[in-house]
């Protein structure tokens, strides 16, 4: 373990912010960090990872270690995370130095596991898919039997971007979902027939502050967050605010610090909780462009218990699409989509390109929803070499 830069004295008077995990999240939120003058450090696992290739604070080891986190913590005034994945063992090592966690472990275990996540709901009477936690493939077929098909099968820890899920028909998609050894706990929920799914973005401080940002459409492509839309079309001024209070009730129970993500189904009139994140989030990218303050700006205002920036959007409508690559050659696209769209944002994570992965974003934002989706969605494309004009 080592840092990657010689330099390692932070600017006296500022806080030193650090975040474990050196993806896309940790390289914008090192972004915001520049504009509020703090240090900012992460823990990479590689030279080449995302926030590894833009952040002069850079601290080279794998962020699951007990050596590596707890070294980390020690040379920050306060950590926070760039994905949940992180192991018990670990977080306790890092909060044994003393350095606050924000996220605390105890919050942030509601979006480790999707068993605890939903069991406290349960208990707090929030709105939850129907739900049972199945050991078998038996157990996983009696609640479909006794559920109606389809079901969806989870599992309760380490899934992400749709891998750990599964929609079974029947008996032999169980079967076949068992069959990938997953050894930990198995959930199975009722499977929503959603209208579409929502999200609602929260950012709460030590000292209780919380502000929500409006409700998000996402739309999912093979299990990936592909598209946001900003605030969600076709929701009611009465269901927003379920969404919202929601959102706020969870942030409150869990004791959440940062950014709390809540992924909903939106199923008509109404709301089902999906699942939890506790850091910024792909549906958040919108507000980079799209709101008077950011999500990783007000992450680390929560986090540094500062007073929480306007999470209010900037115009009518902003649609967020995700950047999948593609050709390897993205720049020399660049040309193009700036000509044809001054007004477009583009945001490149400095990822090595591999078909299917996230390498971007691009924000469009505007007074007609039509309009900002076919900017979007033409941006994207081009970028990604789906199309040629
Ligand atoms: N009970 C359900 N009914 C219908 N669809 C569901 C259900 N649970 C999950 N899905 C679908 O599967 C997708 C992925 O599920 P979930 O968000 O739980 O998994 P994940 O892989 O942990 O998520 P992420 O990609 O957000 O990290 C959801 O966005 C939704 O489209
Ligand atoms: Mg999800």
């Amino acid at each position: 373990m080592s840092f990657l830069s010689a330099e390692l004295e932070p600017l006296p008077g500022y806080p030193v912010v650090g975040m474990v995990g050196g993806g896309q999240l940790a390289r914008m939120t090192h972004q915001a960090a520049i504009g509020l003058g703090i240090g900012f450090r992460v823990l990479s696992a590689t030279p080449d990872d995302s926030a590894a290739r833009v952040t002069r604070e850079v601290m080279l080891g794998d962020p699951d270690s007990v050596a590596a986190a707890s070294a980390f913590a020690r040379a920050c005034d306060v950590v926070t995370f760039d994905h949940e994945q992180v192991p018990p063992a670990t977080l306790e090592a890092m909060a044994a130095t003393g350095t606050p966690l924000r996220p605390s472990p105890d919050a942030l275990i509601y979006a480790q596991d999707k068993l605890a996540m939903r069991r406290l709901l349960e208990r707090s009477g929030l709105p939850n898919p129907q739900w049972a936690q199945v050991g078998s493939a038996e157990e996983a077929t009696a609640f479909g039997e006794a559920q109606g098909w389809p079901i969806i099968l989870k599992t309760s820890r380490g899934g992400y971007d749709g891998k750990g899920v599964w929609l079974c028909r029947d008996r032999a998609g169980v079967v076949s979902a068992f069959e990938s050894g997953y050894p930990g706990a198995w959930l199975a929920e009722a499977y929503v027939p959603f209208q579409q799914e929502l999200a609602v973005l929260v950012a709460r401080s030590p000292s209780g502050q919380a502000v929500t940002y409006p409700v998000v459409r996402t739309v999912q492509t093979d299990g990936i967050c592909t598209q946001v839309v900003a605030p969600a079309p076709d929701v009611s001024t009465g269901e927003s605010g379920r969404a919202q209070s929601v959102a706020l009730r969870i942030a409150e129970l869990t004791g959440v610090t940062g950014l709390l993500a809540v992924e909903m189904f939106d199923t008509g009139d109404d709301v089902l909780v999906n699942e939890l994140a506790m850091r910024p989030h792909n549906s958040g990218h919108w507000t980079m462009d799209g709101a008077m303050t950011s999500q990783f700006e007000n992450h680390l205002r929560a986090v540094l218990d500062l007073p929480l920036g306007d999470p209010r959007p900037r115009a009518p409508w902003t649609v967020m699409q995700n950047i999948l690559g593609g050709e390897p050659d993205m720049y020399s696209a660049l040309k193009h989509v700036f000509a044809a769209d001054p007004a477009l944002r583009l945001h490149l994570y400095g990822k090595a390109v591999r078909p299917g992965r996230k390498v971007g974003h691009v924000n469009a934002y505007g007074d007609e929803l039509d309009s900002c989706l076919d900017r979007a969605v033409h941006a994207a494309d081009y970028i990604s070499g789906v199309i040629d004009e």
